[in-house]
This record gives structure tokens, sequence and C-alpha cells, in this order.
């Protein structure tokens, strides 16, 4: 105690600080045992332990993806936000790291990441809740490491960062670097409630300068824009966006909250953005809402977090909720954005388990995880269904020759799309023990859903023709 009198306030705060973290990182620990692998997903990135929503931070440093997610590890619901990292040689293994950032005064809600100079710097925002009121303060702030490990808050926040209007809903900061300029995209709303995205520009980091409305709802898309992201690709700039609030019209919008892009042209010089196609879904599955991109030799990687507020968890008496989608790497083909898995997925094969004609009623079983290939004929109706050996969810995939639509039916909840293919006359599945992702084609369509099989999955092919088929048990991704 003496000793600790004798040190400055300074290294009292600290030595709290590094008590604080060990204690989490042993809470973690010594509750991982507990955790029923049952639905665990074996080559998606989940909390180790507790609640997970949107990713954050994405970004590549030092020779290694880093990727951070909203995380509260002391239960399976949203509680006071942490950020829970992993990293990642190839974006396909993930190692599980140190908690990244807890909460103090501030909830640490969402934002990213940019390597500066060697320093890995993290801007979130901080939410706050007024005391005895339903109202809250968002304002932004910093963190830093020079390990990639340790992070440590920034003491002059909150940053120089104000919302033009005096919106309570000003979060989620998306960062990047363009000539000697950083810039700073924030999801916002106007004062009449419709969803917006603020630009600001800054040329230390420390000091930012508003400099417009990069895009507001007319109304139909929406009360608020969670996690806004802007870049350019294939000489287009794609303004992604996360509306709270839309309507669904037909078959698009089904979910409660949706994701998508805006694809328009935009000037560094008057930092104005001109939307040239409207609003479209970047994946047409149940649980997909807020992502992250980063771009590394020229491709643009996205992640996004494959759930949904307000959706059923059956993995929460389980210990542990929420996982991230497999990581996607984006292309532009007139009005459409492409979503292909990344890469390195490949190495995950395992066995192969059929190549060759899959008959009517033949069955293909993983124990957890696989892929399957399937080459389509497009003039046939196609149906394959998903289910455990011991049942639980069924869920449908078709391809309806008459109205030309792919088909995802989960227990009756319908998503689907047209689909019109590029080049690729193909479905490239991918199961794992809580989740189906459909990439057709191109990626000019993908769903992503999760859904919860009992016992090994089940592959049926409920269609009246046979169809040429390869597939793979998928193993664990490498976890160390
Ligand atoms: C979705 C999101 C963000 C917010 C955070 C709160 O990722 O709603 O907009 O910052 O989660 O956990």
């Amino acid at each position: 105690y003496i000793i600790l009198m004798c040190l400055g306030s300074v290294q009292l705060d600290q030595l709290k600080e590094i008590l604080e973290k060990a204690e989490l990182e042993i809470y973690i620990e010594e509750t991982i045992p507990s955790v029923n692998p049952r639905y665990k997903l074996h080559y998606h990135i989940t909390p180790p332990v507790g609640w997970m929503n949107g990713p954050n931070g994405f970004a590549f440093y030092k020779g290694e993806y880093h990727l951070f997610y909203q995380f509260y590890p002391y239960d399976t619901q949203w509680g006071p936000m942490h950020w829970g990292h992993v990293s990642s040689p190839n974006l396909v293994d993930w190692k599980t790291l140190p908690t990244a950032l807890r909460p103090g005064n501030e909830q640490c809600f969402s934002g990213s990441a940019i390597d500066n100079d060697g320093i890995l710097v993290l801007l979130y925002t901080a939410h706050q809740s007024i005391e005895d009121s339903p109202f809250y303060n968002e304002s932004q702030f910093m963190a830093f490491s020079i390990d990639g490990l340790d992070f440590h808050k920034y003491k002059g926040n909150p940053v120089n960062i104000f919302p033009p209007t005096g919106t309570q809903d000003f979060r989620d900061p998306k960062i990047w670097k363009n000539g000697n300029y950083w810039y700073v995209v924030l999801g916002s709303k106007t004062a009449d409630h419709r969803g917006a995205v603020l630009l600001y520009r800054s040329k230390n980091l420390l000091s930012w300068e508003f400099k417009s409305v990069l895009a507001e709802s007319n109304g139909g898309l929406g009360y608020m824009w969670e996690s806004p992201d802007l870049f350019e690709i294939n000489g287009k700039f794609i303004l992604l966006i996360s509306p709270q609030g839309m309507v669904s019209r037909g078959d698009r919008f089904k979910n409660t909250y949706q994701t998508g892009y805006i694809v328009g042209s935009f000037s560094y010089e008057t930092c104005q953005f001109k939307p040239e196609i409207n609003f479209q879904e970047l994946d047409y599955g149940h649980d997909f809402y807020t992502t992250q991109t980063t771009e590394t030799n020229g491709k643009r990687y996205l992640v996004a977090w494959f759930g949904m507020w307000e959706s059923l968890h059956p993995e929460d008496i389980d210990g542990w909720v929420g996982a991230m989608t497999l990581i996607r790497e984006l292309d532009l083909v007139g009005s459409r954005i492409l979503m292909k898995p990344v890469e390195a997925i490949t190495k995950l094969r395992q066995e192969t388990i059929l190549e060759g004609e899959f008959h009517h009623n033949s069955t293909i079983e993983f124990e957890k995880a696989g892929e399957v290939i399937v080459n389509i004929d497009l003039s046939e109706n196609i149906e394959l269904e998903f289910v455990g050996n011991n049942g639980g969810d069924r869920t449908s995939l078709r391809w309806s020759v008459d109205d030309g639509k792919v088909v995802l039916d989960r227990a009756g909840e319908v998503r689907q799309g047209i689909w019109e293919p590029l080049d690729t006359i193909t479905w490239r599945i991918f199961v794992d023990a809580s989740s189906i992702e459909v990439f057709c084609g191109e990626g000019e369509l993908v769903f992503s859903s999760r859904v919860y099989p009992n016992g090994n999955w089940r592959v049926i092919n409920r269609g009246t023709q046979a169809l040429h088929v390869v597939a793979y048990t998928l193993k664990r991704f490498q976890n160390e």
C-alpha cells in the first residue's frame, strides 16, 4: 500500500488499467470451457464467450489483418460495449487476441482503424448515457497501439469532430487517407429524422473540418444510417450504408434493418458525392447488417456482422452469440457489386466427398462444415434441402425457372432475388455449424443466413434432376 501511495496518480491509473485488463482476460479464459460447442462456427469469427455485433477497425497493420468487433464478454445479450480483437495473416485463419477496448465513462461503439506510420490508430464512437433520461451523447474517441496488441485511449478525447446540427446520433466513424488528408465519414440523421452520412477532413487526425453531407435519405431510405463507408472501385465510388427504418418492397428490404450501397461519383475537391444508381442491398440473406472494408494490394475486402438486431439467437443458452460473415472480395460490374469469398478459403478444404452426379433424393452429409459447388442448368428447377440428421431448421435453396429467381427459404422465411448470371453458372455454398452462405455465379447474388441444424448437416437433392456437384468437407480455421 505504501509503495502504491509513493507512486504518482498516473502510475496508479496505469496499474489499475493493467489489473482490469488482466481480470477480463482471466474471466474469458475461465468461461470458455462452459461454452456449448454445438452451434459454434468452425471457420467464421465468433466471440470466445459472450455477445458480438458489428465489425470494427478492419485494417492491415505490420503484415497482418486486424479486425475488431462490438463485444460484451459478460452476457449473451448486448451490454456495455468493448472491442473484441482478432488478427490473421491470410483473411481465413483468425487468432483471438486480448480485448482491445474496455468501456470507461463511455461505451466503445463502432469505428475504424488505420495504420499511421507504424501506429495503429482506432477511431470510435464514445456513447455516453445521460443519467435519468432516454438521451445520450455520441462523440468520437481515439486509441493507439504501437504493437497491434495493447491499446491506449488518447488522453485528449474527444477528438474535435462535431455534427453540423445538434443530432445525438453521430456514430461509426470510418477513416481513410487520400493525398495529404485524412477523411472520415460518420453515420447520422437530419433534424427531421432522415438517415445521413457526414464527411470530415483533417491534416493531423486531431482537428477536423466538416466538409459536406455526403448523402441523405429522401424519406424512403430510413430514419438513421449506421456504419457508413466510402471507397473507389473500378472508377466509381461506392457509398455503403446501413439504414434503419426502411419499408420492404416486394422481395427487397425484408430484413428488420438493411445494409447496402449507392453507386456514384465523388470529387475530393468539392467533397460532393453524386449518386448514379439507387440504393441496393449488398446481400440477400436473413442475417447481414453493418460492414467494414479494407483495401490491400488493390483488393477491397468486406466483412459484415452475420446477424441482425432483434433476431433470435438459439446459441444464447450456449454461452456465446454472434458471428462475422466470411471475408469477401469486392468487384463492381455495371451497377452491381459482386462479392466472392476470399480466395484463400480453399485452403480449408479437407476431403472431397463427392465429385460427379448428385441424384434425386440422394444426400451429402457433413459433420459441421462443408462447401458444395453446384453446376446449374438454368432450364431446370433446382431444389436443395439443408437439414440436420436429427432435424432442426429446414432450409431450402431453389432455382425457379419460371421467374428466374434464386430462393433461400429458411423454415418458411423466404429471401429471393432475380439471378442473371454474368458468366459462371454455379453456386458456391458454404455451410458451417449454424450458417449458410450462397454465392451465385461471380457473386452477383449472395445470401448469408444463420441456420440451426440438429446434429450433422445433410444436403439433399429434392429436385427431379441429377446435378453435377463437387463437395468438400472444410476444416476449422487455425485459431493459434
Ligand atoms: C452496429 C451498431 C453501430 C453501433 C454499435 C453499437 O454495428 O449498431 O452502429 O455503433 O452497433 O453496439
